[in-house]
């Protein structure tokens, strides 16, 4: 009943939270103080357990349970400068909007009530534990390969066969990615790490159409887009960009890899383990 078990979860972090909170030295607050190593102020326990759970969900896969790094290569986030120097959000929060992506910390669309409880919970944490995290032997990730390949087998003809085929593009695929933590990150992390070395392969271009008040349609590649601009590039090698207002002109982006990010949520630990261990045979 993963619903209950939800909810008996979600009491939990409610009544740890509010035990820890009670235990929290009273130490003084000073306006614009923060000293590396000691206490700060957290942020009250609602939010705590509001980002508990959303840390839950958004980043446990990748960053463990304890925060401590988990096996689908999140860093130890213990031991994060950036971490460590967040005051109320303003370096985390990025993080989480995408600002590492090209080094493998793919966006993760949340509202920005979630991301700021989200960024409260690990400075929470950091402030209970400490910035040391523990010594390198006692976070050693578990070996990856813990999962059943049958159940692998099934999960993915489930899961991923409406786009990949084993005797297709995904042929050979653990001789090409020998590694087993490359071969998950894969997949899990968004697919493949963008803006290494040239262009992305044409299957994994994220493409946009602009659809302009006239009713002129542009579309090409996806070059850059934010709140205020989005830009295309063009058949002859140059970019346009558009100004954007609100919702002119009218945008609609595709992005390959997408799915797998919508996927992120979806799955657990073991269904994770379990396909990893079958990609594993496709030698
Ligand atoms: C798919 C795996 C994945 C998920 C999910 C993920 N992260 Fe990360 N995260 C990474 C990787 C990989 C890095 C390292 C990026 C780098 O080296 O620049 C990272 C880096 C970070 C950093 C910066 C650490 C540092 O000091 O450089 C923070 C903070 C962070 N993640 C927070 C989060 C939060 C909060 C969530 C959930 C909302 C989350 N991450 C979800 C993989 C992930
Ligand atoms: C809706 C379509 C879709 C679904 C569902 C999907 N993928 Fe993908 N996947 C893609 C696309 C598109 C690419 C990028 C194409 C490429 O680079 O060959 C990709 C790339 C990959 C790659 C990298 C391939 C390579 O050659 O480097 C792996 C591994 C992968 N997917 C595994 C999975 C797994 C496992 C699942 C199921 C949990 C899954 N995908 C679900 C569309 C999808």
């Amino acid at each position: 009943m993963p619903f209950l078990k939800e909810c008996r979860t979600l009491a939990l972090i409610v009544a740890t939270t509010t035990a820890v909170w009670a235990q929290a030295p009273q130490t003084p607050r000073r306006p614009g103080g923060f000293v590396p190593g000691q206490a700060r102020p957290t942020g009250d326990p609602a939010q705590i357990a509001r980002g508990k759970a959303v840390y839950g969900i958004s980043c446990r896969s990748c960053h463990g349970a304890d925060l401590r790094g988990g096996d689908m290569g999140g860093p130890n986030l213990l031991r994060s400068q950036l971490s460590l120097s967040d005051r109320d959000g303003e370096k985390i929060i990025p993080v989480i909007r995408g600002s590492l992506q090209s080094s493998g910390m793919p966006a993760i669309p949340m509202s920005a009530d979630d991301s700021k409880a989200v960024a409260t919970y690990v400075r929470s944490v950091l402030a209970t534990i400490g910035g040391q995290g523990k010594p390198p032997s006692a976070q050693e990730p578990p070996t990856i390969l813990v999962g059943k390949a049958a159940e692998g087998k099934v999960y993915f003809a489930k899961m991923c066969a409406k786009c990949h085929s084993v005797t297709g593009d995904l042929q050979g695929i653990a001789t090409r990615i020998a590694d087993p933590k490359a071969l998950q990150n894969a997949w899990v992390a968004g697919g493949g790490r963008p803006g290494r070395g040239g262009p992305p392969s044409p299957k994994r271009q994220v493409m946009a159409t602009v659809t302009q008040p006239g009713g002129q349609v542009v579309s090409g590649p996806l070059l850059r887009i934010d709140d205020f601009v989005v830009a295309l590039e063009m058949p002859d090698g140059t970019s346009r960009s558009f100004r954007r207002d609100g919702d002119v002109p009218k945008v609609v982006v595709q992005d390959p890899l997408a799915p797998h990010r919508e996927l992120l949520p979806v799955y657990t630990d073991k269904d994770m383990h379990n396909l990893t261990a079958y990609l594993v045979t496709l030698k």
